[in-house]
């Protein structure tokens, strides 16, 4: 008979032996599947282009629900659609575990005197995005996103061709002198 202090032991190394090499797989694979993504997202989810949002340290639940939402065609790009096509759930997870485990290469930066007007207005933000805007769960990371990016999407929510009830609801009072604003302060972060 072992005791219970002995099985206690046996389980958790079972448990350790069994999920270090599981996360380990995902991550190689995630990075695997990732270097597609890169002409346009940059190495390692960090891009230069102003109109193609950095992936590297957002959120790995929001880049996840992101990725399930252009597969379906409820988040519509063209690009996105087809990026998205052929991936089953267990590469999105990967995806999103690998980018979301990248260090951001550097903030996009924002015109200092719009991120000043964006600061005194941004607290209305800081509530689902965090205190600093590094994002939780399903709410994204905003800081160091590029401000161009930003506002095409304060837009896209603004307009409804982007749907996410909480969003829409909140773009629908600010213009777009707010979205500028907001852009250059979270892009700035
Ligand atoms: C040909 C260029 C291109 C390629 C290749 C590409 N993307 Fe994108 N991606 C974009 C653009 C442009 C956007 C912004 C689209 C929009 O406005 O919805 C985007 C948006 C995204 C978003 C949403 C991010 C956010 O902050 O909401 C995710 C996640 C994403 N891409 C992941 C990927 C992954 C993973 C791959 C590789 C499997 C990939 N992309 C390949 C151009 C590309
Ligand atoms: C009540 C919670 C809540 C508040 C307050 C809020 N947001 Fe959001 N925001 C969300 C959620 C949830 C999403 C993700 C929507 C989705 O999954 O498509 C989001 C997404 C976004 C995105 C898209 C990011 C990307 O990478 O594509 C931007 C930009 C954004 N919010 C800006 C703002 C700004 C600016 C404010 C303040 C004026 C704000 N949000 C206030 C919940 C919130």
């Amino acid at each position: 008979m072992i005791s219970l202090h002995q099985s206690i032991i046996v389980s958790f190394c079972l448990a350790v032996f069994i999920t270090l090499p599981v996360s380990a797989a995902d991550m190689a694979a995630g990075e695997q599947k990732a270097e597609p993504c890169a002409t346009c997202h940059g190495p390692k989810g960090n891009s230069s282009n102003a109109q193609t949002p950095t992936l590297a340290a957002q959120q790995s639940t929001y880049l996840a629900n992101q990725l399930k939402a252009y597969k379906t065609g409820d988040r519509i790009t063209l690009t996105m659609l087809a990026m998205t096509a052929n991936l089953t759930n267990e590469d999105i997870n990967n995806l999103a575990a690998y980018f979301s485990s990248q260090k951001p290469a550097a903030k996009a930066g924002g015109d200092p005197a719009l991120a000043k007007t964006g600061e005194a207005k941004a607290s209305m933000c800081l509530g689902c995005h965090g205190a600093t805007a590094q994002g939780n769960g399903q709410f994204p990371r905003l800081a160091g996103q590029h401000p161009e990016y930003l506002v095409q999407q304060l837009k896209a929510f603004k307009e409804g061709s982007r749907k996410s009830g909480t969003m829409n609801a909140i773009t629908a009072n600010l213009s777009e002198a707010d979205f500028k604003a907001l852009a250059a302060y979270f892009g700035s972060l």
